[in-house]
């Protein structure tokens, strides 16, 4: 709660959406030289979904999904939200934001959107802001997503990178409430010094090659694995620790540890770190492979669903990605 206002930021609706089409890792050993058996040992993933435009699967399509669902359950309307925030780095078009097209598409008439570009770290940069509007007094209700379409920049003739990622989506609606539920804190960091460890490259425009003799190649991730997976595992460690300490818990009092899903040895070397048994920590890489953005707000709404988390607990969610990018936040839960 703000001191001053008295306002507690409090999640009401989680939701989730996903493509059609699962990819398993034995439908990649078609298309790159890869096996079951690599994908599985270093990763953990077995399969992940791949959305196709001609299905109605652009990321304003998974967005607006998830967002119809998290709208549902916390028993809003559209017209009720003040703010749409949505972190993504690959929005349908380059402009206008992408928030702006999901507010087209579920007819949130009121609200002011706008999108986050923070890497796989998009939705809780996305509820950092959500939690400090309401705070504020500025918005009541706002719609907060985190959604990636991965698929469309990635070099699928590049193993290293291609059988990592899937598309999808998850939202939730934050809402002023004035209970002990609610956010509690979230922290947010970056280190611009080393962004050359993760970023994609923009893809070729069509210049005449008289006027441009370097063409460019189709847009790409470029990723040094192992320097990501050694500062992924430290930076959510310490933040994760600064981020109870900071609410008096430790790991110990945390009910469930929602990580960002990028990788299964990411995640036990962090569960490890924060003192949290692997029986409370929640993964659905297996299922959905690493969905950048909408990577905890997916599993959030899945761990939500299937009652994994109850009103009261305390809940850790932590992510890293391109900036880098890194984030915590704990939440009392509230639904
Ligand atoms: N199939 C088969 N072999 C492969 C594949 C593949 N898909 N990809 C790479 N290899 C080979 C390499 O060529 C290399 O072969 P070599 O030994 O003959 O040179 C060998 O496998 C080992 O490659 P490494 O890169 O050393 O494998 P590593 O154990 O580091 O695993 C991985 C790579 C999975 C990318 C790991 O470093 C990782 O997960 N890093 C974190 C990156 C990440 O999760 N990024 C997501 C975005 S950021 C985020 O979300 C946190």
């Amino acid at each position: 709660m703000d001191a001053k206002t008295g306002r507690a930021p409090v999640i009401i609706g989680t939701g989730s959406a996903w493509p059609e089409r699962a990819v398993s890792n034995l439908d990649l050993q078609n298309i790159v030289d890869t096996s079951d058996e690599w994908i599985t040992r270093r990763t953990g993933i077995r399969q992940r979904f791949i959305a196709r435009a001609d299905q109605n699967e652009e990321t304003s399509d998974l967005a607006a999904s998830a967002s119809l669902a998290a709208l549902e359950m916390a028993g809003k309307t559209p017209a009720d939200l003040d703010m749409i925030i949505l972190g993504t780095v690959t929005g349908d078009k380059p402009f206008p934001a992408c928030a702006c097209l999901v507010q087209d598409k579920i007819k949130a008439k009121k609200a002011a959107a706008f999108d986050i570009s923070a890497g796989c770290s998009g939705f809780i940069y996305s509820l950092s802001m959500a939690q400090n509007l309401i705070k504020a007094g500025q918005c009541n209700t706002v719609l907060v997503i985190g959604v990636d379409r991965i698929s469309v920049m990635l070099d699928w003739k590049d193993r290293a990178n291609c059988v990592l990622f899937g598309d999808g989506a998850g939202a939730v609606v934050v809402a002023a409430g004035e209970g002990p539920e609610k956010i509690l804190s979230t922290h947010i960091r970056s280190d611009g010094a080393c962004w050359d460890m993760l970023y994609g490259e923009y893809g070729a425009p069509y210049v005449h090659p008289s006027l441009e003799p370097l063409q460019p190649k189709p847009f790409h991730v470029v990723m040094e694995g192992n320097r990501v997976f050694k500062k992924a595992v430290s930076s959510m460690a310490s933040l994760s620790h600064e981020a109870l300490k900071a609410n008096n818990l430790t790991g110990e009092d945390i009910a469930l540890l929602i990580p960002h899903q990028a990788n299964m040895r990411i995640i036990t070397a962090l569960a490890e770190r924060v003192n949290v048994d692997m029986d409370r920590v929640y993964t659905n890489i297996d299922r959905f492979g690493n969905t950048s953005s909408g990577s905890i707000p997916i599993a959030l709404d899945e761990a939500h669903r299937k009652g994994v988390i109850q009103k009261g607990d305390h809940v850790l969610l932590v992510t890293f990605g391109a900036g880098p990018t890194w984030g915590a936040s704990v939440i009392s839960w509230g639904i």
